[in-house]
């Protein structure tokens, strides 16, 4: 259940536009009145994937995914309904109200609140720092590394002073308290009391969040000082959560769409680097390894992952774990081959950006890094060499969650190799019941896979009839008043119920918000039927309420079709009373009776005709709903 209100939905989703929402995440054209999009949701090559920006809704006519802007966020980023909202009303700069906070939940985010303010006020005032004169040293060092004024002025680098007091005081002024001072971990509370700067004499580059807030700061050395690390960087705090972060992700997420892959790199001066020289699709991870998180983090935006670490051992090594994590997501792995003792920043500066986009073009699959560095260290030279090295490829191939692309690789490898398939195969297999049964896996595989919900059954009638009570009013005020016939239907028919609760909680239908966030109130099964309706995507008929007559009165129809049946069912039990037979026949006949009446009135079009499938071909607006009602008489 949401714990944002419906009023606050409903705010959100009215100061949302859907097509700048989607269009954040992948390319939009427009197409007419509406946008067409490659859908994010299923693989394809030409756009079926639909943005309607009159109903602020999307639909893909290819894999039948539909929704709002905040079904949208939800789907795409893998967030709860109550993370969406909130996502999309920070950028709408709504604050969202949540109904009966929690107190503890509440003052954590209050406290997530004063953090930020911190955060970004001692951003301002360091990037403030680093044009005074105290810090020449710094600009020339900024310099030295082949970066002016614009660029410190882009990712808002800043100086953190060598005399401790001058930040100390520029924080007292503020009015901070020492307590979320060091909650934000940019000072350090002292063991005998008092607190310190953490960040001394520092460059000092701010990490931002999804939204672009600075949420930690990566400190570098200016100076080298062997009695302190080259780069400090913030420690884990109610912001900052280095197993979550990745540096520039929020700068590189275009970018990471459009080049359909993102490029890891392992230090935050790369990642500048590249995105300095266009090379926008760079991130990093800040001081650890790539982690499992990350891989989730990265999978909403990226099919594919390229990795360019250092060609040391450490890189060998973390480019190793960052492959294990990666292919357990599905993202495919490419590594970049950079010359030994190299990293993209000084790669570059050595021989420029174009050098390094070719290196990155020619980047190959992580299998032929690997098997290339071990026939660079003479380990294929024999049969008997290359099948123990095809066993270690073994281990490496197990994690690849996806089937065909695991068949795929351990083809290409053993072809490389000279190894035969089924064998590989084995001993892949072979890794992989290993690695289930050691303890560190075994949590992730116990863990459940959510479950997706399936649509709620809905008569196509029910349906139609409840796509008109919210797009138009006069029909939702017409079928308010008809309880009578849709309570009797309600045993008879799926999806009454839907239809009920639209009609009592009455949303407004002109109002595209008020429907929409009525739609994210109601349960997940309730909300994809009516997704999944191919009416609830087109315009509402002319007349309306003329088309919820005469689907209503097909709903009758299709009522008394039932309950036909289910008398004559009654009526071929062989040990029935003759009174009871009577009874049973005069009811068919009037059934019958009432059959014509509606067939004299109305004339059905076989648009809900049980055995065809709803199309999700859009109505023709020119033509009434139902062809063929005849003249009133
Ligand atoms: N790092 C860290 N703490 C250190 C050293 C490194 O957290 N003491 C992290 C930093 O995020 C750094 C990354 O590891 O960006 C890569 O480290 P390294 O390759 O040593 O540094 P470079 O990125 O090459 O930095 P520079 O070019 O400024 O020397
Ligand atoms: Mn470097």
């Amino acid at each position: 259940m949401p714990q944002i209100s419906r009023e606050t939905t409903e705010q959100v989703l009215a100061a949302t536009d859907i097509v700048d929402v989607i269009g954040g995440y992948i390319p939009v054209k427009r197409a007419g009145p509406s946008f067409k999009a490659l859908c994010p949701f299923h693989n394809e090559k030409t756009p079926s994937f639909n943005i309607n920006p009159q109903r602020q809704f999307f639909h893909c006519f290819g894999c039948g995914k539909s929704g709002d802007a905040i079904t949208f966020v939800r789907e795409y980023e893998n967030l709860t309904f109550t993370d969406a909202v909130k996502k999309l009303a920070s950028r709408a700069g709504i604050t969202v109200v949540e109904e009966a906070p929690d107190p503890k939940e509440d003052r954590a985010r209050r406290q997530r609140g004063r953090l930020l303010d911190i955060h970004r006020e001692v951003a301002r005032f360091l990037h403030e720092m680093l044009f005074t004169r105290e810090a020449t040293h710094a600009r020339d060092y900024l310099k030295s590394r082949g970066f002016g004024k614009e660029m410190a002025v882009r990712w808002q680098v800043g100086w953190m002073p060598e005399r401790p007091q001058v930040f100390m005081d520029w924080a007292r002024a503020k009015k901070f308290s020492g307590r979320d001072l060091v909650d934000s971990g940019i000072f350090v509370q002292k063991e005998q009391g008092g607190i310190y700067v953490r960040f001394r004499d520092r460059l000092m580059f701010p990490v931002c969040n999804d939204y672009g807030d600075v949420i930690a700061f990566s400190g570098r050395q200016l100076r080298e000082d062997p009695r302190s690390g080259k780069y400090i960087n913030s420690p884990e705090t109610a912001l900052f959560k280095k197993s979550n972060v990745l540096f520039a992700l929020e700068r590189a997420r275009k970018s990471v769409l459009k080049e359909d892959a993102v490029l890891i790199c392992e230090g935050q001066i790369d990642v500048i680097c590249c995105h300095e020289q266009g090379i926008e699709h760079a991130v990093a991870t800040l001081g650890t390894a790539l982690t499992e998180n990350h891989a989730r983090l990265l999978r909403r935006y990226a099919k594919n992952a390229i990795l360019c670490y250092d060609a040391d051992k450490a890189g060998i090594a973390a480019t190793e774990k960052a492959f294990r994590v990666l292919a357990a997501e599905s993202i495919p792995v490419r590594v970049v081959r950079m010359p030994a003792g190299e990293d993209p920043d000084s790669f570059m500066q050595k021989n420029g950006a174009e050098a390094f986009r070719s290196i990155l073009a020619n980047a190959g699959d992580f299998f032929d890094s690997v098997i290339d560095r071990a026939a660079a260290e003479n380990r294929l030279a024999d049969t008997q060499q290359r099948s123990a090295f095809a066993r270690e490829c073994a281990s490496l191939l197990s994690v690849i969650a996806d089937p065909v692309s695991r068949d795929g690789m351990i083809n290409h490898v053993a072809t490389r190799l000279r190894a035969g398939v089924p064998e590989l195969r084995d001993a892949v297999l072979r890794a992989a019941r290993k690695a289930k049964f050691q303890p560190a896996n075994r949590r992730h595989d116990s863990e459940p896979e959510p479950e997706k919900t399936e649509p709620a059954a809905i008569d196509p009638v029910v349906g139609y009839l409840c796509s008109l009570a919210l797009h138009s009013q006069a029909a939702q005020d017409w079928l308010g008043e008809q309880f009578e016939t849709l309570h009797e239907a309600s045993d008879h028919l799926a999806g009454i119920p839907l239809l009920e609760s639209i009609l009592s909680a009455r949303p407004d239908a002109a109002s595209h918000a008020a429907v929409n966030s009525f739609m994210a109130g109601l349960p997940e099964a309730q909300r994809l039927a009516l997704l999944s309706d191919p009416t609830f995507h087109n315009d509402p008929p002319e007349e309306p309420v003329a088309a919820a007559e005469i689907a209503l009165a097909e709903l009758s129809a299709r009522v008394l079709h039932r309950r036909d049946e289910s008398v004559k069912a009654q009526m071929a039990r062989p040990d029935l009373p003759p009174d009871e037979m009577i009874r049973l026949l005069q009811e068919t006949k009037q059934i019958a009776d009432l059959l014509k009446g509606i067939n004299q009135r109305f004339v059905f079009s076989d648009r809900f005709a049980p055995s065809r499938k709803a199309s999700p071909k859009p109505f023709d607006r020119r033509k009434p709903p139902f062809p063929g009602r005849e003249n009133n008489s």
